[in-house]
């Protein structure tokens, strides 16, 4: 809980790339809401970005470009509180002392990791860790940290991160039994599936889930031709102008849904039952969609990626709020442990 008696949710998100409308349905948006309901934090997990990503300029880059993505989201930095990672060190400290109270077996469970050895084992590589960095094994004992480093309350994420969230409430777990002389030193925190998580996912370009891994995204913010052009790039079966066509097996129409209005909706879907509507003029009418939705969204994403943005400071800010929190829980980690 904060002073202002809400309880906290943490939402971490990893700048690996170009923020695209899949990531905005499934995950930005249904994000937003939290703000609403909870005393709302979201960072930039730069840190956990660097498992993967090996170029200097692309991080900062991405960094500031999914900061700026969800400030221009929608998100109120009066309200909630936004920063990077790599702004709070108290992070590593902690780190480290709950890789301390971590088992080790535990960690090798941990999907990510297996996933990886999976693969090393499927290519028939003899040495399964092969390709295989230290950051990826401790991934989990870092989201942890960035958990109870801020007293979260509840944690919402997808199905593919929920095991981290369980790993964090087992090392806090940990943690209390062996230093807390039964006192909950760190908070354990819950985890929560956001309520507009469908399991919807968002088709790409060439009907496939719309992913940065299969290069089929429709980037977020992109300039109203480009993103004409990307709308006009998604494939469509070969039914006839006139003919009826079925609505919910169409990529172009799966992807309208999301951003129209239920009018506008509910009145594609009779026409197109109807026939009479070829794929040509739903894509214009998607386009046109996205571009009236993202436009202002759009325009107030460039003016924050703009050098001397207020982007810099309000992520000061955010860090220095971050900040409190961190030393106040890492105080207690200190003095239970007898770290001086
Ligand atoms: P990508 O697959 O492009 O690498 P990420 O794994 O970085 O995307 O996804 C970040 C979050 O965005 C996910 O947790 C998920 O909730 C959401 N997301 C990604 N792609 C889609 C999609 N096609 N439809 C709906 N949500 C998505
Ligand atoms: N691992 C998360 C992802 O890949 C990002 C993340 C890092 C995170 N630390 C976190 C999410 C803490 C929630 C809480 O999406």
């Amino acid at each position: 809980m904060t002073t202002s008696g809400r309880k906290v949710s943490l939402t971490g998100i990893k700048p690996t790339g170009e923020p695209h409308i899949g990531n905005y349905i499934g995950a930005i948006k249904p994000a937003l809401e939290l703000a609403e309901q909870y005393e709302a934090m979201y960072f930039i997990a730069d840190y956990h970005a660097l498992t993967t990503v090996r170029d200097p300029e692309l991080l900062r880059h991405y960094s500031r470009s999914v900061a700026a993505t969800w400030l221009a989201a929608g998100l109120d930095p009066e309200r909630i509180t936004m920063y990077l990672q790599s702004d709070v060190p108290e992070t590593f400290e902690l780190t480290w002392i709950l890789s301390c109270v971590t088992a080790k077996g535990m960690m090798n469970r941990a999907h990510a990791y297996k996933a990886a050895r999976d693969r090393n084992a499927e290519s028939g590589k003899e040495d399964l860790d092969a390709g295989v960095n230290m950051g990826t094994y401790n991934y989990p004992v870092l989201m942890a940290a960035d958990i109870l480093l801020m007293d979260s309350d509840v944690v919402p994420v997808g199905k593919d991160q929920s095991q981290h969230v369980e790993y964090a409430a087992d090392i806090a777990g940990s943690f209390n039994h062996l230093f807390g002389g039964g006192k909950p030193v760190l908070k354990i925190p819950a985890l929560v599936v956001p309520e507009a998580d469908t399991g919807k996912t968002l088709p790409g370009t060439d009907g496939r889930k719309m992913s940065k891994s299969y290069d089929n995204t429709i980037p977020l913010f992109l300039e109203s031709a480009k993103l004409k052009k990307l709308v006009r790039r998604i494939p469509t079966d070969s039914t006839p102008v006139e003919d009826p066509k079925d609505p919910d097996s169409s990529s172009v129409f799966q992807i309208l849904e999301q951003f129209a209005t239920p009018d506008v909706t509910t009145d594609v879907r009779k026409r197109l039952e109807a026939g009479g509507v070829g794929w040509g003029e739903l894509k214009n009418t998607l386009f046109e969609v996205l571009d009236e939705k993202l436009g202002p969204l759009r325009a107030r994403y460039d003016e924050l990626m703009l050098p001397g943005s207020e982007l810099t400071d309000l992520l000061a800010a955010g860090a220095d709020k971050a900040r409190v929190r961190a030393r106040e829980v890492l105080g207690r980690v200190r003095e239970a442990t007898g770290i001086q």
